[in-house]
């Protein structure tokens, strides 16, 4: 079996080519149209211009898939493309492409949530023996969205919590545009957390937002309006300065982390969790991933983060989702829509 995955819910064209035999999942192509240039000068994602660039994008990335994968279109069984959540202008655009080929080709059409897709594609190392791995606790942290939830089984979710405002990396992202550090703030703001600083006494501290309530909701435009008020309380020299930037790359990455940890594991011990599964951009986050492998080590929980380039969006996680849901795909095409708020 060979399936196809699409995504366009944001600034990435991603198309991808999955193999899949009784062993396993094989990639066979995996291709990220990024514009990330283009969209630096705004400082974020602008919708309309990044549906325009899908559009001119898509066929020319099948074209290299395909060429990677050594395939004809016929021989593909399977197309699964993303509905939601997303940028409604830039989903529509997938959601058109993949329509035109599986009516084209009269191959069945999955509609594919974005938000399980980053947490799917964790199994693409494991195709079988999933029971031991439920209930499973997930968590997407990305641009757009911070979200827990609980995974009973492949396609029955119990929503948790998510952020009341903005999603970590949006957080992260704001931090660095007011930082004058470019865009996507994550990556940036993770190298300079790299480098050594001494630490001062009087040192920037920020807060944890709703570190201790009980529920499992985040709130990370607070943070974010901390840092503008450290900020601002700070002569010109000083916050331009590299030390300052540093100081704050360390602290904003802590606080986002720190968050995101206590109300995970809180959430795995409450409902009897098996395992951890991370996704989205914010996982990429090399200190991210270390402290919750040291804690899910500790807590005796199995443990699930994507290789970088799969915490990004990308078809393969598409493609991995439309496998273990192939049953919902249709041949009734026109019926797919996008759906900008589908929600887990
Ligand atoms: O999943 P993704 O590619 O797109 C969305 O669906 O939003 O996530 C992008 C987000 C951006 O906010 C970016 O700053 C953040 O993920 N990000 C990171 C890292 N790499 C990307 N945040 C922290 N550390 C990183 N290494
Ligand atoms: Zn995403």
């Amino acid at each position: 079996m060979v399936i196809l995955g699409i995504d366009t819910s944001c600034d990435d064209s991603c198309v991808a080519i999955l193999g899949i035999k009784n062993s396993g999942f094989k990639i066979l192509s995996n291709i990220v149209s990024s514009q990330t240039k283009l969209h630096a000068k705004y400082g974020g994602v602008y919708p309309f211009l990044a549906k325009r660039e899908h559009q001119k994008n898509l066929p020319i990335v099948l074209k290299r898939a395909l060429k990677k994968a050594k395939l004809s279109l016929k021989k593909i069984d399977l197309i699964g493309v993303t509905v939601g959540p997303g940028l409604e202008p830039c989903l529509w655009q997938g959601i058109n492409f993949a329509q035109k080929l599986a009516q084209k080709f009269k191959k069945p059409l999955f509609a594919a949530n974005h938000i399980e897709a980053h947490i799917l594609v964790n199994l693409k190392s494991q195709i079988s023996n999933l029971k031991s791995l439920f209930p499973a606790v997930c968590l997407v942290v990305s641009g757009g969205h911070t979200v827990l939830f609980l995974m009973e089984e492949i396609g029955k979710y119990k929503f948790i919590g998510e952020t009341r405002d903005d999603a970590a990396g949006e957080c992260l992202d704001k931090v660095a545009r007011l930082l004058d550090l470019g865009y996507p703030g994550g990556p940036v703001i993770e190298k300079l957390a790299k480098e050594k600083l001494e630490i001062r006494k009087d040192g920037i501290k920020l807060p944890r937002p709703m570190i201790n309530q009980k529920n499992y909701d985040f709130s990370f435009a607070g943070l974010k309006t901390a840092v503008l008020y450290d900020f601002r309380s700070r002569p010109e020299k000083k916050r331009k300065s590299k030390e300052y930037k540093i100081e704050m790359a360390k602290e904003v990455q802590q606080a986002v982390i720190d968050v995101l940890e206590i109300k995970t594991f809180r959430a795995a011990k409450e409902f009897g969790a098996k395992a951890i599964f991370l996704g989205g951009g914010v996982a990429a986050n090399e200190k991210l991933r270390e402290i919750f492998s040291k804690r899910a080590e500790k807590e005796k929980l199995k443990i699930f983060i994507p290789e970088k380039i799969f915490c990004t969006d990308n078809g393969v996680m598409i493609a991995v989702t439309t496998y273990f849901r192939q049953k919902e795909a249709t041949r009734d095409w026109q019926k797919t829509e996008a759906k900008a708020d589908l929600e887990i």
